[in-house]
């Protein structure tokens, strides 16, 4: 049966171009990442890069904060970190649940509470872009600190995002190398372009429904284990296989997966043809913060997974797989990855959001119909 089929997508609408974008550029065939023109190895650069602050102006405002620009966001997302006590309430209460379960509901929450909550104006969108971004780290990092049994800390606002995401986990000031290495993580993640969950946020802003119930439905599909998912999946299978089993063993359970018809977490990627430019970064830091912590065995374990998956099945490493390892080393329990994840994306889903709300149109596709011919009868119930 014919439908509107003019343009006939490839499942999973691979090499769709959906839309315009200011905010995010990949070349997948070149490896190229960029954030509204910066190439992500410049603002990753250990030394010579930017904050996840200035990260999140960036892909605001499309260019990088002065000074004062950068101070004032930096005021604002520090006031946005104290979270408000019916969120810490809620988060007492709520039935055991997985960290993304729980950062889904209590987002859904912050809606309710947000002090724009009636207001949908541009300036009022803005306002609960930096605030969800300050709030989401606070409660991604006191869920894992409860989740442990632990009392809320309140936030440190003479720390850096990062540094303070960190202090309110475990109670710490980070080390500097620590505050940085999860900051340049932070800056990693924070967009690549129309993946799955900013493609939810798009689809729901184009509705003009709030930014809060936008961003609810990309944290849910962050949470799949073919997108924010696999950096937990990739923690579990080094675990799984052992930290004493020696590289034999690493060897043996890749072969057998991969026997086996299944996916290794952490490999392969539907834009790039090259490594993934942020594996690059996320390698080293994996490595330079296991030897640190006196775990260097999980960078090993990696190194050899990527060496045997690169071989058998010519996949590169994606930003999931040695950010678990690299997250390990923090000291960052495995629950909290995905999250962590959701911690630096809310800066690109809240820029998309606030990009759509700018210049929108309902985005309402069609399908291609393949079910029973039309008509059917509708048979008497007896009959059927
Ligand atoms: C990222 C991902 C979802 C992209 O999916 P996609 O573009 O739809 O690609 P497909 O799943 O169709 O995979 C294409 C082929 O490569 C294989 N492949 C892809 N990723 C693989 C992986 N991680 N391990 C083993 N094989 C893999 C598939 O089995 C398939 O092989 P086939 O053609 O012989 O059936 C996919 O690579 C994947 O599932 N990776 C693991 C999960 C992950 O790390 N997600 C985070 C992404 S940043």
């Amino acid at each position: 049966m014919s439908t509107v089929s003019e343009v006939k997508a490839k499942a999973g609408l691979e090499d769709v171009v959906a839309g315009e974008s200011a905010i995010c550029y990949i070349d997948g065939e070149r490896g190229v990442l960029s954030y509204c023109g910066h190439d992500i190895h410049d603002l990753a650069d250990m030394d010579r890069g930017v904050s996840f602050e200035e990260t999140c102006f960036l892909l605001w405002h499309r260019r990088l904060p002065n000074r004062g620009e950068l101070g004032d966001l930096q005021t604002q997302l520090a006031a946005a970190r104290v979270l408000p006590e019916p969120i810490l309430r809620a988060m007492r209460s709520l039935p055991p649940a997985g960290g993304m379960d729980a950062l889904r509901t209590l987002t859904s929450l912050l809606g309710h509470v947000d002090a724009d909550a009636a207001v949908k104006t541009p300036a009022a969108d803005y306002r609960k872009a930096v605030r969800l971004t300050g709030q989401v780290g606070s409660l991604v990092a006191t869920w894992g600190r409860m989740a442990e049994g632990g009392a809320a800390i309140d936030p440190d606002p003479s720390l850096g995002h990062a540094a303070n995401f960190l202090y309110m986990l475990t109670g710490t000031r980070p080390s500097a190398l620590s505050a940085r290495a999860f900051d340049v993580s932070l800056v990693l993640h924070a967009d690549h372009e129309l993946n799955a969950s900013t493609f939810v946020a798009r689809v729901a802003a184009a509705t003009l429904t709030d930014l809060h119930s936008a961003v609810v439905g990309a944290i849910g599909a962050l949470k799949g284990p073919l997108h924010g998912g696999a950096n937990a999946a990739v923690m579990k299978m080094l675990i799984e296989i052992g930290q004493d089993a020696g590289l034999e063993r690493v060897e043996e359970f890749v072969r057998a997966k991969l026997a086996r018809k299944e996916k290794i977490s952490g490999f392969g990627h539907r834009v790039y043809r090259t490594e993934d430019p942020r594996a690059t970064h996320l390698r080293r830091f994996s490595q330079s913060i296991g030897e640190k912590t006196g775990q260097p065995q999980w960078f090993a374990m990696s190194q050899r997974i990527e060496q045997l998956v690169k071989s058998e099945k010519g996949l590169n490493a994606n930003v999931d797989f040695y950010s678990a390892s690299m997250f390990h080393a923090l000291g960052i329990p495995l629950g909290l990855y995905t999250p962590i994840f959701a911690v630096s994306r809310i800066a690109g889903w809240t820029a998309h959001v606030l990009e759509q709300y700018a210049n929108n149109r309902l985005i309402r596709p069609r399908t291609d119909y393949v079910g029973p011919t039309y008509p059917q009868p509708v048979l008497p119930i007896d009959q059927r």
